[in-house]
């Protein structure tokens, strides 16, 4: 009972609240499933290429051979970015974190593109399109500029995985590994009204332009309680580093009531849908390098969290070690989920834009009652 009889039921977090429909994609705790446009995300990401399910999330439907082609056509003919950012990036700080890189270049595509301010859907698909197809492109210069190197052009025969490999590590992997990426841009690209999607769609809601949405989306997919979390899931694994000591490292994290990077879900409560399917190809990957030390720590503290806490992991908790296994330094890791979630913050600010109303909620204040402005010698 609060000491207040007016105060209004706070739903701190948005715990609970349904702020507006959607036909992105749904999300299901009670059976642990997520769709796309109806279809179940374990399926797409079997069956499926990341451009596939691109493309449904843009236009509700899967493409058929010739759609598909135009659309990969459009977005490998997009992906160089300009000698402008190119030199921008170049004084980027040596240190800055690679998420704050993207965001700064992403932000900065905005003042470069020739139909910035225009909010029609139309020209947000097209301004869509341009980002889907350059962040990777910027997240490599910026990578690589970091460490004194030329930026590498894309390949426009490449599909997306290669093309991120290429531009990257500078090699296309074999096909498992590709497989795997592709599979973990599947899985990451969306997920209702999270955190960082809600931020893109209160953005586009005061009628501000793609880019500015998609900039602050990856401010807030930043945060560890969000997709910074595959990069502190991999900090933690490495911290733990040997699996015969992983069970007294979650004692002392538990003695501490600390949190467990890559555990926990707002919406899930009895496992997260995406886990099963990646940590498969996180294990294929530890197959791969032959290197099992990672995945078996993962074992280890999801059998405890889920014996001792009843708390599943996340996502990120496969995706952290399998980005490892495939080579990507840590800090790339939530930048490559920009890469994968480009797509499902633009279906929001398309689906957002379509049926606007200004987002705009109330808060109960609790600060002091009105009061005179006291001169200067009183205070
Ligand atoms: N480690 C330890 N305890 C946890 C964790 C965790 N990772 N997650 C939840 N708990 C505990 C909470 O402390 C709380 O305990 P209490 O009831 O004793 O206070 C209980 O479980 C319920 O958790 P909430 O805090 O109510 O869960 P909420 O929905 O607010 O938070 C969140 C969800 C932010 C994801 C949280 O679980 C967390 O911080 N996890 C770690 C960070 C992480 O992995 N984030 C990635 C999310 S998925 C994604 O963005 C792709």
């Amino acid at each position: 009972m609060s000491e207040n009889p007016e105060k209004p039921t706070i739903y701190k977090g948005l715990v609970g609240v349904y702020a507006d429909v959607s036909s992105v994609s749904k999300v299901m705790p009670e059976t642990n499933s997520l769709t796309y446009g109806g279809y179940a995300v374990q399926d797409l990401a079997e069956t499926c290429s990341f451009e596939e399910v691109a493309y449904l999330l843009w236009h509700g439907e899967l493409p058929n051979a010739a759609q598909l082609e135009a659309f990969k056509a459009e977005t490998s003919s997009q992906r160089e970015i300009s000698p402008a950012l190119q030199r921008v990036i170049r004084e980027f700080p040596h240190d800055a974190h690679p998420m704050d890189a993207i965001r700064t270049a992403v932000s900065f595509m905005g003042l470069e593109d020739p139909e910035a301010g225009d909010v029609s859907d139309a020209a947000q698909r097209r301004k869509a399109m341009r980002l889907f197809a350059k962040i990777p492109t910027a997240i490599a210069a910026a990578y690589r500029a970091a460490k004194g190197q030329e930026v590498a052009a894309p390949d426009p025969k490449h599909s997306f995985a290669e093309n991120v490999f290429h531009l990257i590590q500078g090699r296309v992997p074999q096909p498992e590994v590709l497989k795997a990426f592709d599979v973990s841009m599947i899985l990451y690209a969306e997920h209702t009204f999270n955190a960082s999607t809600y931020t893109a769609r209160l953005v586009t809601s005061s009628g501000a332009d793609l880019h500015g949405a998609i900039t602050a989306g990856i401010a807030s997919l930043k945060g560890p309680l969000h997709g910074g979390a595959n990069e502190a899931v991999m900090h933690m694994l490495k911290e733990i580093g040997d699996p015969k000591i992983a069970r007294e490292w979650l004692q002392s994290r538990f003695d501490h009531k600390a949190l467990v990077m890559g555990f926990g879900h707002r919406v899930y409560k009895s496992g997260d849908s995406r886990v099963p399917t990646m940590r498969k190809y996180a294990e294929k990957m530890a197959e791969v390098v032959q290197d099992r030390t990672w995945m078996e720590i993962s074992r280890i503290l999801a059998d405890e969290m889920l014996t001792k806490k009843n708390i599943h992991p996340n996502l990120d908790f496969p995706a952290g070690p399998a980005y490892y296994l495939m080579g990507f330094e840590i800090p790339l890791f939530t930048p490559l989920f920009v890469a994968s979630r480009i797509t499902g913050w633009a279906a929001h600010v398309f689906e957002q834009g379509a049926d606007n109303r200004l987002i705009r909620p109330l808060s109960w204040y609790t600060g002091p009652e009105q009061r005179p402005v006291p001169p200067m010698a009183a205070r």
